[in-house]
């Protein structure tokens, strides 16, 4: 293995090894990746991985991030004259895999570009210079000799409409690109281990393959008619090698989960059009946190008759506004929606801040007057999304899908007041308040369900309802205040904290706090507080167990005593 540093700024470097017979990976590792998409949210910093195979022919299978030009070009000279290179498979085409398809284009013209027809279409748009091209559906082979007889299969939606696997039989390796990948940034090659990636893996699977469930489950049967996969060569993080079968077994655990929701929400966006694509994975992610499910569609490239079906099965719809002079297959798919749409579902909308987005009111007024509900209010990106826009994304999401489910929820209560719910209402909790800063982004909590689990290191967990705003804040290495609340002078915090805020309201407007060393908000008025940071989390049905060490507290009030709260039945807080 060959590691080579360059002192910047920020910390990149590269990395090659030999994974197989006649395959290198050449990883870019980018370690401060900053947390502007949202599934870095771990901050972990990520890699971007290509792959080099040397048979009778050569082929590269996906590029790096233009960031990386330099060290990656020289690095891949190093490796081979680019003028040797006969194919350049391309599974995806965002520009963190395809940032340098230009660059080796002008490397070596004769390039032949392998990649589904969507992509190509991508490319044509982004390298504006003819180039040689195969494109490729599930089941097409292109054979580099040796018995690297590559087979393609295709994977739309995971998480681009351009994606495809490819399989190579000698060395039962598959190239996912960015399924089955994680931000997460080590020399580690390998998974080696499991504990250490496990939340990314996961967390990385929330945000970038959850709302798109069905197509997870339907690329992974294509992929069971190929053989055995000893290895997952993936796109970002460490290749899948030691845990391969558990790892995809999650995939297919996580997605039936998700692709059993009862009610369904299509969200349209344009893949390669301004910020569609994050913006609609923010919203998505936040809808599917209550539980609902989420068909996520790419405007430019469904099918009209797909749309038509996917709208009149839902429940409701969200629409990121395309290019004002949408023209061939979208403006016809803009239309489709538009006429698939039934009163009584919702709707929200959002801009994708693409530079030319169809003007976003006269449409709202167009879906009211149709007699659907607003689920949010319209999303309005007038600059560069930041984190906060993304959150706003993501707390609108849940608002929509809370909205939905609503009516559930009051029925489920309603029918479990029984013995048994009353004995569980027995179980009693302190109250406390959870405050989180991360970047830009505030959120706070009211929480009863909270206990001390260890002494040393001093640690406590508390239960954190899947669908509410702060989970996003609360994953593996955040930190956050506890602030516990003192008994005959908590009611004024507790009536304003559970209060229902609307996405993206400042949590803390009117409330006196004051900033802990880890960054985020103490209650000036609370009985004490405890800094702590997240260890670990363990998923429980409706809610997350949140395992968190302490690393600093104080106690304002040395007689105070904690708030408890006493409910009659088990079924609420
Ligand atoms: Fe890693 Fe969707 O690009």
């Amino acid at each position: 293995m060959v590691t080579t540093p360059l002192a910047t700024q920020k910390r990149l470097s590269t990395q090659t090894e030999a994974i197989a017979k006649n395959i290198t990976a050449i990883r870019s590792l980018d370690w401060d990746r900053d947390r502007f998409d949202i599934e870095f949210g771990l901050q972990n910093g990520t890699t971007y991985n290509s792959y080099l195979i040397q048979a009778d022919r050569v082929a590269l299978v996906d590029s790096s991030h233009e960031k990386f030009r330099r060290l990656y070009l020289d690095l891949l000279q190093g490796l081979i004259d680019p003028k040797e290179i006969d194919y350049l498979i391309v599974s995806h085409t965002e520009p963190d895999h395809s940032g340098l398809v230009k660059d080796i284009l002008q490397l070596n013209p004769q390039i032949t570009v392998v990649a589904t027809k969507v992509a190509l279409q991508f490319l044509d748009n982004f390298v504006h210079q003819p180039f040689e091209r195969i494109q490729v559906k599930s089941g097409d082979r292109l054979d580099l000799g040796q018995g690297h007889n590559l087979e393609f299969v295709s994977a739309p939606n995971l998480h681009w409409p351009d994606t495809m696997l490819t399989y190579d039989p000698a060395t039962e390796i598959l190239f996912t690109c960015d399924v089955f990948g994680m931000h997460y940034c080590s020399d580690a090659v390998f998974d080696t281990d499991l504990d250490k990636i496990a939340p990314d893996y996961q967390f990385y699977y929330d945000c970038l393959m959850g709302p798109n469930a069905r197509s997870v489950l339907a690329a992974m049967k294509r992929m069971d008619n190929l053989g055995t996969i000893s290895t997952v060569a993936n796109g970002h993080g460490p290749l899948l090698r030691y845990n391969v079968a558990e790892l995809l077994h999650r995939y297919r655990h996580w997605s039936e989960s998700q692709s059993k929701a009862e009610k369904t929400v299509v969200v349209f966006y344009v893949a390669d059009y301004g910020y569609g694509d994050r913006l609609s994975q923010a919203i998505a992610k936040g809808i599917t946190k209550t539980g609902v499910g989420v068909d996520m569609v790419d405007l430019s490239t469904a099918d009209p008759q797909e749309i038509q079906e996917l709208v009149g099965h839902a429940s409701g719809v969200v629409l990121g506004m395309p290019p004002l002079q949408a023209s061939g297959d979208l403006s016809t798919n803009f239309g489709a929606v538009l006429a698939a749409m039934q009163p009584k579902q919702v709707f929200g909308l959002y801009e994708s801040y693409g530079g030319d987005d169809e003007p976003i009111d006269p449409l709202r007024t167009k879906f009211l007057d149709l007699g659907l509900r607003e689920a949010f209010t319209v999303i309005k990106v007038k600059d560069t999304p930041r984190e906060s826009t993304y959150q706003l994304c993501d707390e609108s999401g849940t608002d929509l899908g809370q909205n939905l489910i609503q009516a559930a929820k009051i029925k489920q209560l309603k029918s479990l007041d029984s013995d048994l719910e009353k004995a569980i209402g027995r179980i009693s909790g302190g109250l406390y308040i959870i405050t989180a800063q991360k970047g830009e982004v505030k959120g706070a909590m009211l929480a009863s369900w909270v206990s001390q689990a260890s002494f040393s290191p001093p640690g406590f967990t508390v239960a954190v309802a899947k669908d509410r705003a702060i989970e996003s804040l609360m994953q593996v290495g955040d930190r956050f205040v506890l602030n516990i609340l003192e008994e005959g002078n908590y009611q004024s915090l507790m009536k304003h904290f559970l209060k229902r805020f609307p996405p993206g309201a400042d949590r803390f407007a009117g409330v006196k706090t004051q900033t802990a060393a880890n960054g985020s908000p103490i209650l000036t008025d609370a009985l004490a507080y405890l800094e702590c940071e997240v260890a670990s989390r363990m998923e429980c049905s409706d809610h997350w167990i949140v395992y968190s060490q302490v690393t600093n507290g104080r106690v304002a009030k040395a007689e105070g005593l904690t708030a408890v709260h006493h409910r009659k039945v088990g079924n609420y807080y």
